[in-house]
């Protein structure tokens, strides 16, 4: 079995996939991993809605620039509830924090059962919300395709442009 800190390791952005269908009972495990996640008063404010349906997949993945988002076998959008969500006392709405650990906990899934994903935010929001007929307390957060990578990606193309360690740890006081 592979130890966490090589699964987090291993994910990467997908951006090209196999025509290759997901079974269910797999997706289903990837998404179970999203429902154990934390979220802020265990609100639970998002919701996905999954996308094999060719027509609707071609609808959604306009709402990006990329043609590559179509070659995925399933599309997914993480959704956030803004009428679930909790708001600190300082009005804060945590919601899209919320979304994002739950969208984290399905691609790492996914990438421990050998599948591939990729976020994907530079999306015209209003338009997605339209497709899906979203109501307006509802925002679709971020587009996560996901399937079997082609051979021809490169899981390595950003792990070298991390920041190092240092730069990003402080130890006991911010000192920049
Ligand atoms: C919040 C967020 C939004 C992103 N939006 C896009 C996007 O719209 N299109 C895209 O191709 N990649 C997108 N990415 C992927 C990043 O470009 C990628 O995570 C980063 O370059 C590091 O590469 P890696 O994921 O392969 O490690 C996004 C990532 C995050 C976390």
């Amino acid at each position: 079995m592979e130890s966490f800190i090589d699964l987090a390791r291993n994910r990467y952005s997908c951006r090209s996939y196999k025509n290759q269908e997901i079974p269910k009972d797999l997706l289903e495990k990837v998404l179970e991993a999203s429902r154990v996640a934390p979220s802020a008063v265990n609100f639970q404010p998002w919701f996905f809605v999954v996308i094999s349906d060719d027509s609707l997949k071609k609808m959604v993945s306009s709402c990006y620039s990329r043609n590559w988002l179509e070659s995925a076998p399933i599309i997914i959008v993480a959704c956030g509830n803004h009428s679930q969500s909790w708001r600190r006392a300082d009005g804060k709405d945590h919601c899209d924090i919320d979304v994002a650990i739950a969208i984290d906990h399905l691609m790492l899934a996914a990438t421990d059962y050998g599948l591939a994903t990729c976020w994907v935010c530079k999306f015209d929001v209003m338009k997605c919300s339209a497709c899906l007929e979203l109501p307006s307390h509802i925002t679709p957060i971020a587009i996560i395709p996901i399937g079997y990578p082609n051979d021809t990606v490169n899981p390595n193309r950003h792990k070298d442009k991390r920041k190092p360690l240092n730069d990003l740890v402080f130890w006991e006081k911010f000192n920049l």
